[in-house]
């Protein structure tokens, strides 16, 4: 006979039979969630001739960084001339390669923490996101906090991001998400929403993919806002 609670059996129990478990603590990850940044880049290599998120040198800012899967592979992917941000609410381990700040996105002290971060240019080549709020079981008002984010992020990626930048950014379904992806349409010549396998079937995550950012998004050519369902249309790019 047990006490916990059926979710925390469940999450137990698949957490002991899940491969990708299993992998990081084979690949020495921290967190299996260094899959689905994997599977992302390998996915946008796939279809854009072998180009993935990272080039050797790259600045990148990643938010929402703890416990630092993620960072692992970007410090991994940019190699020794390239530079990572990370931030997180939560402290976390060192990452060799990463420069890691505890603070609050939405905080605006923090945005300028980030920049400086950056160096003198205060310039990334990739922005990634896999920030998701402390969920309080009100649906609407956890679809509303989430929106929150990835707009921030992306207002944020138009002061900081090179010509050309790339983004990732963790979104979840709900009423904004059709606006959001519309934005970040006004942004990126490319635009994709996946679902990567490692990605569990239960949560709401997705994750939007932007290429080619634009140098001047407010003078973007066009407004796709009247392409219907992102999922279906970023299956064009
Ligand atoms: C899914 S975890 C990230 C996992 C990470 N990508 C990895 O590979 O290990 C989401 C993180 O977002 C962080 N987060 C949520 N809201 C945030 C905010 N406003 N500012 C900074 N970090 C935030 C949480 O503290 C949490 O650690």
């Amino acid at each position: 006979m047990t006490n916990r609670r059926p979710s925390s059996a469940r999450w137990l129990e698949e957490h002991r039979t899940d491969p990708y478990v299993a992998a990081a603590r084979r690949d020495g990850y921290r967190s299996r969630a260094a899959y689905k940044l994997l599977e992302l880049d390998s996915s946008l290599a796939a279809r854009s001739g072998g180009k993935g998120l990272f080039r050797s040198g790259d600045a990148v800012i990643e938010l929402g960084a703890a416990p630092g899967g993620w960072t692992q592979v970007a410090t991994t992917r940019v190699g020794e001339r390239g530079r990572v941000v990370a931030l997180d609410l939560l402290p976390m381990d060192p990452v060799p390669g990463a420069l890691i700040l505890c603070g609050d996105f939405l905080d605006d002290a923090i945005l300028e923490l980030l920049r400086a971060g950056l160096g003198p240019s205060g310039k990334a080549d990739v922005l990634l996101s896999d920030m998701a709020p402390n969920m309080t079981g009100f649906k609407v008002a956890d679809q509303g906090r989430g929106s929150v984010l990835v707009e921030t992020a992306l207002d944020f990626a138009d002061g900081i991001l090179r010509p050309g930048g790339r983004v990732v950014l963790k979104m979840f379904q709900g009423p904004d998400f059709h606006d959001l992806v519309r934005q970040a349409r006004l942004r990126f010549t490319n635009v994709k929403v996946e679902k990567p396998p490692a990605s569990r079937d239960r949560s709401a995550e997705l994750y939007l993919i932007g290429t080619g950012f634009r140098a001047d998004p407010m003078n973007s050519p066009e407004d796709f806002s009247d392409r219907g369902m992102p999922c279906e249309s970023s299956n064009r790019h």
